[in-house]
């Protein structure tokens, strides 16, 4: 039996052999990550919602020098440099970009009009409609299993959800890690998966190897949504730190959020006042408390100390609930190699078992079956 291609409307859309996406994970997602993806047949996004215009071109050199393979970078429409890494991935021919909350029509129409293909991140359906209304190619959704910021509904019932609803392709996030896995997005709907946390821990994720063997060490129970950290529902693991954060009084917060403040800003260079005027900005047009807002200034702060530090209990540490079922450490070539091929014999296993041969075994069904999608 020939080995099903896996190809989809997505590989095609972005060019890859394999419909896996290494999503963007800020300090985590770097040249060297998207590079060894992309090298190994899956799509890889740079982490460029956390880098500045300059560290972003620079990225996109570095990944270049690494590979021929088309890849994509993640920015945040609010953050100041916005216009200027849409303007960067122009100018060097970036593949696609991601992004969680939709950039101006404006913006998308720009890089559609440059043929970059925009495919943003959505958890809700509502949301992914809207995205396809801005422009949206394609789009990834993320249900509540997924690390980072997260909705509340699970992968399985969300994204036939939005299968049904949308016509561009749509890729399953939050939950995935293996073969079956992608087979099981298939079969949704799903025209490939987008992963972060199984892509966080691989050998050229650059997260120091304290920080990795946390991960591998923390069960399914442990990976919990929090509110603390920014006022917004974000996946992490239960740590001490967080603990300590969860049990902490609102004015506790503030004083915590003020210290932590004040350390970041003699790293940045930045002033009190500045920070507690930006702070007092954010609080009256979003609704925080003050000590949420200035928390929220605060998270990278938080999540560096872990995740590029090395600090795994001084810090936060976002992560999708499927690390509780890793156990490994694979380059990026031998994971796709053993997703690629678990979601062959998968799709074979399913064939034998519950498609009927007829005459010599080779039907019509179990081709297409095998051959899917
Ligand atoms: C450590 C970490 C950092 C993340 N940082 C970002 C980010 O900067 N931008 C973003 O759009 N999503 C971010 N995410 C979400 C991921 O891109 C992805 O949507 C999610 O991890 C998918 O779920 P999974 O972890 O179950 O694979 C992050 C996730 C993790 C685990």
């Amino acid at each position: 039996m020939t080995p099903a291609p896996l190809k989809t409307r997505l590989t095609e859309l972005l060019g890859c052999e394999y419909p896996v996406i290494q999503t963007a994970m800020g300090w985590v997602a770097d040249a060297n990550l998207v590079a060894a993806t992309c090298n190994a047949g899956g799509f890889g996004f740079l982490a460029g919602a956390v880098m500045t215009p300059a560290e972003v071109e620079a990225g996109i050199l570095q990944i270049k020098a690494k590979t021929g393979k088309p890849f994509g970078v993640n920015f945040h429409m609010y953050t100041p440099g916005a216009g200027e890494i849409i303007d960067i991935c122009i100018k060097h021919r970036v593949k696609a970009v991601s992004y969680s909350r939709s950039p101006a029509k404006e913006m998308i129409k720009k890089l559609k009009d440059a043929g970059i293909v925009c495919i943003p991140t959505v958890g809700a359906l509502k949301h992914a409609q809207k995205a396809v209304e801005m422009g949206a190619d394609a789009v990834v959704v993320q249900g509540g299993e997924g690390g980072g910021h997260t909705g509340s509904v699970s992968t399985n019932i969300l994204l036939p959800q939005v299968v049904a609803a949308l016509k561009v392709p749509v890729v399953a996030a939050g939950g995935f890690k293996d073969g079956k896995g992608l087979v099981a997005a298939l079969a949704l709907g799903a025209e490939g998966i987008a992963m972060g946390t199984r892509f966080l821990l691989t050998q050229e994720s650059p997260v120091p190897a304290a920080t990795k063997q946390q991960y591998l060490k923390t069960g399914v129970e442990q990976i919990i949504v929090s509110t603390k950290l920014d006022g917004m529902p974000q996946r992490m693991i239960n740590n001490v730190y967080l603990q300590t954060l969860e049990q902490t009084s609102s004015l506790g917060m503030l004083f915590f959020a003020i210290k932590n403040g004040l350390a970041f800003t003699r790293i940045t260079g930045g002033s009190l006042i500045s920070m507690l005027v930006n702070g007092w900005k954010m609080k009256q047009s979003n609704g925080m408390t003050l000590a949420q807002t200035l928390m929220a200034a605060n998270a990278p702060m938080m999540i560096q100390e872990a995740m590029v530090k090395g600090h795994p209990d001084q810090g936060i540490l976002p992560s999708g609930q499927i690390a509780g079922a890793i156990t490994d450490l694979p380059t990026g070539a031998e994971l796709m190699d053993a997703i690629v091929s678990e979601a062959r014999a998968t799709l074979m296993q399913l064939a034998d078992r519950f498609v009927a041969p007829v005459g010599n075994g080779m039907t019509q069904k179990k081709n297409s079956l095998v051959g899917i999608p």
